[in-house]
C-alpha cells in the first residue's frame, strides 16, 4: 500500500468513494458524474478576474491561486471533480525549457526540438528516488494540489499531463501547428531521435503526473490531444510505446487512469491498450459504438463543445442521447467531447450538470 506524505493510505477516504472515482473503476453511481475539460477557464467571469495581472505559466506556479482556479467550476457548476488547474507545458517549464503560453495561441518554445544534438541537450529529470532538481522543482506542483484538496473537501481531484506526441507536436513545431507535420516528419526520418524525445517527454510528463497522485489527486487524466494526425501503424510503433511509459510512473498506484485525444476513432484500441484504465471519447465517435470496440471499459465523454452555442431543446436532446448512447459502456462518467469554447455561457454548463445529475 502506498501511503500518503500525511501518512494517509492512498485513495482511501471520501474521494474514492465518490461517484467519479466509482464510475471510472466501472461502478454506476446513483448520480452520473459530469465534469467538464477546461472547465477552469476563460468562460468563467471568476477566472477572469482571478487572472487578471499574471500571465498563464505564473498562475500555474502560484498553489493558491491554483487551487482558487481548480474549486471555481466546482463551487459554480457542482461538477463531481476538480481538475488541476495548470497546463501540459509545466513540467517541461519546470525541467528548465524554455516554453511560454501566449493568449490566444498556445505554447511557444524558444528552440525547438528537432535533432539529436537537440534532443541531447535538454535538462536531464534525474528519478524521483534521487530529488534531483526536476523532482524538487515539483514540489510547486505538490503544493498547488494539496492547496486544492483543501478547497474541495469531498469532490476528488484529478491529475492530468499531456502525452509525448501532443507534447513533442509543440516542441519539435516550436509552436502551435495545423497538422503536427514537423513532428510527424521527425517521426519518419530520424526514428532514433524522436524515441528518445518521446522518452524524455514521457518521463517529464510520467513525473509530474506521479507528484500530483502522491500529493492527493484521485484519478488522472493523459491528454494526447493532438495524436489523432498520426496513422495507426506509425501511432503502435513510435507513439503508444512512450504513452505506456507515462502511464508505467503511476502504474503502482491504485488511480482511475483516464486517455483521451481528439479524432482518435481509428487508435481508440491502441490507446487502451498502452495503459489506460478509462478512456475519453471525442465528438467523432458515437458512445455507444466506442463502448463495442471497447468492451469492459469506463467510458468518458462525449458532447459536442459545438452543440453549447444551441438553444436549450437542442443541448437538452443532445445530453440525453449521449447519456443513453453511454447506457452501452459499463459505466459512463459525462464530459465534452473536447474542452469548453473559452465564450461559452457558464450557465449552460450549469443546467447540463443538473440536467445530467436529475436523469
Ligand atoms: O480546466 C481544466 O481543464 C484544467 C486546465 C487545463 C489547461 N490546459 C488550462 C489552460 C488543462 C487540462 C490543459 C491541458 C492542455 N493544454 C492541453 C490538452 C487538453 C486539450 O484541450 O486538448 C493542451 C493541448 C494544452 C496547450 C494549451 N495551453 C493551449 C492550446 C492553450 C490555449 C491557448 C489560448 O489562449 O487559447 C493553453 C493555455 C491554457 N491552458 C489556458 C487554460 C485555461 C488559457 C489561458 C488563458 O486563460 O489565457
Amino acid at each position: 500500500m502506498v501511503l500518503l506524505p500525511n501518512g494517509h493510505p492512498l485513495v482511501a477516504g471520501s474521494a474514492s468513494a465518490s461517484p467519479l472515482v466509482r464510475a471510472l473503476r466501472g461502478d454506476r453511481p446513483e448520480r452520473t458524474p459530469v465534469w467538464f475539460m477546461r472547465q477552469a477557464g476563460r468562460s468563467l467571469p471568476e477566472y477572469r478576474e482571478a487572472r487578471k495581472g499574471t500571465t498563464m505559466l505564473e498562475a500555474c506556479l502560484d498553489p493558491a491561486l491554483v487551487a482558487e482556479i481548480t474549486a471555481q467550476p466546482v463551487r459554480r457548476h457542482g461538477v463531481d471533480a476538480g481538475i488541476l488547474f495548470s497546463d501540459i507545458v509545466v513540467p517541461l517549464l519546470l525541467a528548465g525549457v524554455d516554453v511560454t503560453i501566449k493568449p490566444g495561441v498556445g505554447p511557444v518554445f524558444a528552440s525547438p526540438v528537432r535533432t539529436a544534438a537537440d534532443v541531447a541537450a535538454l535538462p536531464s529529470l534525474g528519478s524521483a528516488a534521487d530529488r534531483g532538481g526536476f523532482d524538487r522543482s515539483l514540489d510547486v506542483v505538490r503544493q498547488a494540489v494539496s492547496a486544492s484538496l483543501g478547497l474541495l473537501g469531498e469532490t476528488p481531484l484529478i491529475g492530468f499531463a499531456g502525452a509525448p506526441f501532443t507534447l513533442a507536436a509543440y516542441m519539435v513545431d516550436g509552436g502551435p501547428s495545423r497538422d503536427h507535420l514537423e513532428a510527424r516528419r521527425l517521426m519518419i526520418a530520424d526514428p532514433e531521435t524522436w524515441d528518445a524525445l518521446m522518452n524524455w517527454a514521457a518521463d517529464a510528463a510520467g513525473l509530474f503526473l506521479r507528484a500530483q497522485v502522491l500529493a492527493g489527486a484521485s484519478a488522472v487524466q493523459l491528454f494526447d490531444s493532438w495524436v489523432g494526425s498520426v496513422p495507426r501503424d506509425r501511432y503502435v510503433a513510435r507513439c503508444a510505446p512512450a504513452t505506456a511509459r507515462v502511464f508505467s510512473h503511476v502504474g503502482d498506484l491504485e488511480v482511475p487512469r483516464i486517455h483521451f485525444g481528439t479524432h482518435t476513432g481509428h487508435l481508440l484500441e491502441d490507446m487502451k491498450e498502452a495503459g489506460a484504465t478509462a478512456m475519453g471519447i471525442d465528438v467523432t465517435v458515437p458512445l455507444d459504438e466506442a463502448a463495442r470496440r471497447l468492451p469492459g471499459v469506463p467510458l468518458q465523454g462525449n458532447i459536442d463543445p459545438a452543440v453549447l452555442g444551441a438553444p436549450w431543446e437542442a443541448i437538452e436532446a443532445h445530453v440525453r442521447d449521449v447519456v443513453r448512447r453511454g447506457l452501452a459502456a459499463p459505466s459512463h462518467v459525462v464530459n465534452l467531447g473536447h474542452g469548453v469554447p473559452p465564450d461559452t455561457d457558464p450557465e449552460v454548463l450549469t443546467r447540463i450538470v443538473d440536467l445530467v445529475h436529475g436523469l
